[in-house]
């Protein structure tokens, strides 16, 4: 309910100046270890896609905490997006751009032909990683159902980059 959620959102914390001068991080750890927390965010991620999505997929590291939990309160299957050259048989990879550089993921397609999935990540802020999750996806033959978020970073462009269809339960 809404006081279970206001009371997840004020676990999580902000560290400026992390990783670098003028950074605002985001930690949602405290958020992690609260078992009550944990189980409320959960299942606000899936709720509004009930019924409609037969994996999670989640994107290494951070969208694997969430990911992992989603899958097994929505009784559904776990289809890891990983960073590049983790897999021994990638299906598929997706190149995207960060603040500085680039980052490249990978996944295998094992069960992904036609399956309904529910993309997560912990934070969206500029929209790449999760745009590139979701071609990706596509590329080994998925229908991206939804894109849910815990937290979106606004003003940072991240929602226009996905074309506005993203679930996200908190807001900076
Ligand atoms: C962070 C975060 C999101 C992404 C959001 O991941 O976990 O995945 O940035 O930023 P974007 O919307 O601009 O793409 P990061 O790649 O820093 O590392 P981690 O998840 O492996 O910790
Ligand atoms: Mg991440």
């Amino acid at each position: 309910d809404a006081s279970a959620l206001a009371r997840a959102e004020s676990l999580i914390t902000s560290i400026p100046d992390y990783p670098k001068p003028g950074i605002m991080f985001r930690d949602i750890t405290p958020l992690l270890t609260d078992a009550t927390a944990l189980r409320t965010v959960v299942e606000a991620l899936v709720e509004p896609f009930a019924g409609r999505f037969d994996a999670v997929a989640g994107v290494e590291a951070r969208g694997f905490l969430l990911a992992g939990a989603a899958a097994i309160a929505a009784n559904v299957g776990l289809m890891p997006i990983r960073k590049a050259g983790k897999l021994p048989r990638p299906a598929a990879a997706v190149e995207y751009d960060l603040e500085y550089g680039s980052a490249t993921i990978e996944m295998h397609d094992d069960n992904a032909a036609g399956a309904r999935v529910l993309l997560l990540d912990d934070v969206l802020a500029t929209g790449g990683t999760l745009a590139a999750g979701r071609e990706l996806l596509e590329a080994v033959g998925s229908e991206v159902i939804g894109i849910a978020t815990l937290l979106e970073i606004d003003g940072l462009g991240g929602r226009e980059a996905l074309g506005g269809d993203v679930h996200a339960i908190f807001h900076v």
